[in-house]
C-alpha cells in the first residue's frame, strides 16, 4: 500500500496510508498524541526502577524513542519489545522530523540507533533502553505468559484491522503481561472494550489527547492486589 509522509497540526511528522486515508497517528499532533497515550497513561503509570514493555506496530519508532528518552530522563532500565510487519522504508524514515521536532539533543542520536539497528537482536539504544524489533505480523509472534509490564497497542484502526481488535488478540496480550501490566491504546469504541473485557482486562476510559475524546488503559488485575480506581 502506498504511504506518504504528512506534516500534523503540532508540526511532527507522520505517515498516511492512501488507499485508507488512514494515519499513523493522530491528525492533531503526532508527538502529542504519543506522549499522551504511551508516556502519561502507560509509562508513567508504572512506578519500577526496571520493567519490560510490548508495542505492537512499531512504525517510525516514535513511542520508542518517546519512551527512551524517558527512560534515560528518569534512570529507568527498559527492556523494550517491538512488533512490526510492514517495516519503513530508508526514504520515509529519512523524511521523519521527529529529531528536530523534540529538540533534544538526544533524540537524533536515539532515533538513527533505532532504525540502524537489525531486526530481531536486542541492542541498547542509550544507556537505559535495549531494544528488540521484531519483523513479524503480530498474529503469528509467539509471546512468553507473564513478560511483558506494559503493552503499548498501537494498530491501525478498528475499521482497517478489524481481526486485531479481537478477543483472541487481547487474551495473547493478556497472557504476556505480568500481574498487575497495563495495556494502552489510543481507541475507544465499545467493541474494542468488550473484547478487551471477554480477555479479563479491567477496562479504563482515559481523557484522549487533544482531538480525541476517549482512550483506553487495560489492566490486568492481580486476584491479591484488587482494582483501587
Ligand atoms: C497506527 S500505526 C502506528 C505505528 C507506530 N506505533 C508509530 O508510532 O509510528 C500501526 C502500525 O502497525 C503495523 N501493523 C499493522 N498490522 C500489523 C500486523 N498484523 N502485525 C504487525 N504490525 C502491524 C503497521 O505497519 C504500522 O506500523
Amino acid at each position: 500500500m502506498k504511504r506518504s509522509v504528512i506534516i500534523t497540526s503540532d508540526g511532527s511528522s507522520s505517515l498516511l496510508i492512501e488507499d485508507w486515508k488512514e494515519t499513523y497517528h493522530s491528525v492533531f499532533g503526532a508527538i502529542q498524541e504519543a506522549r499522551h497515550v504511551y508516556i502519561q497513561e502507560g509509562f508513567s503509570q508504572i512506578d519500577a526502577a526496571a520493567f519490560r514493555v510490548l508495542e505492537m506496530g512499531f512504525g517510525t519508532g516514535l513511542n520508542a524513542l518517546l519512551t527512551a528518552l524517558e527512560a534515560e530522563s528518569q534512570g529507568k532500565q527498559l527492556c523494550y519489545h517491538a512488533v512490526e510487519g510492514f517495516p519503513l522504508n530508508r526514504e520515509e524514515i529519512d523524511a521523519l522530523n521527529y529529531a528536530e521536532q523534540l529538540e533534544n539533543p538526544l533524540a537524533a542520536r536515539d532515533f538513527n540507533a533505532m532504525h540502524q539497528i537489525e531486526w530481531e537482536v536486542a541492542h541498547p539504544i542509550n544507556s537505559c533502553l535495549v531494544l528488540k524489533k521484531v519483523h513479524a505480523l503480530f498474529e503469528t509472534v509467539v509471546l512468553e505468559p507473564q513478560s511483558y509490564d506494559l503493552i503499548y497497542f498501537d494498530a491501525f484502526g478498528f475499521p482497517y484491522q478489524p481481526e486485531l481488535w479481537s478477543q483472541a488478540i487481547f487474551e495473547k496480550m493478556f497472557d504476556a503481561l505480568a500481574p498487575n501490566g497495563i495495556l494502552v491504546t489510543y481507541a475507544c469504541r465499545g467493541p474494542i472494550k468488550l473484547a478487551m473485557r471477554n480477555a479479563g482486562f479491567k477496562v479504563v476510559r482515559l481523557a484522549g489527547p487533544p482531538g480525541k475524546r476517549q482512550m483506553i488503559r487495560a489492566h490486568k488485575i492481580s486476584k491479591e492486589t484488587g482494582f483501587n480506581s
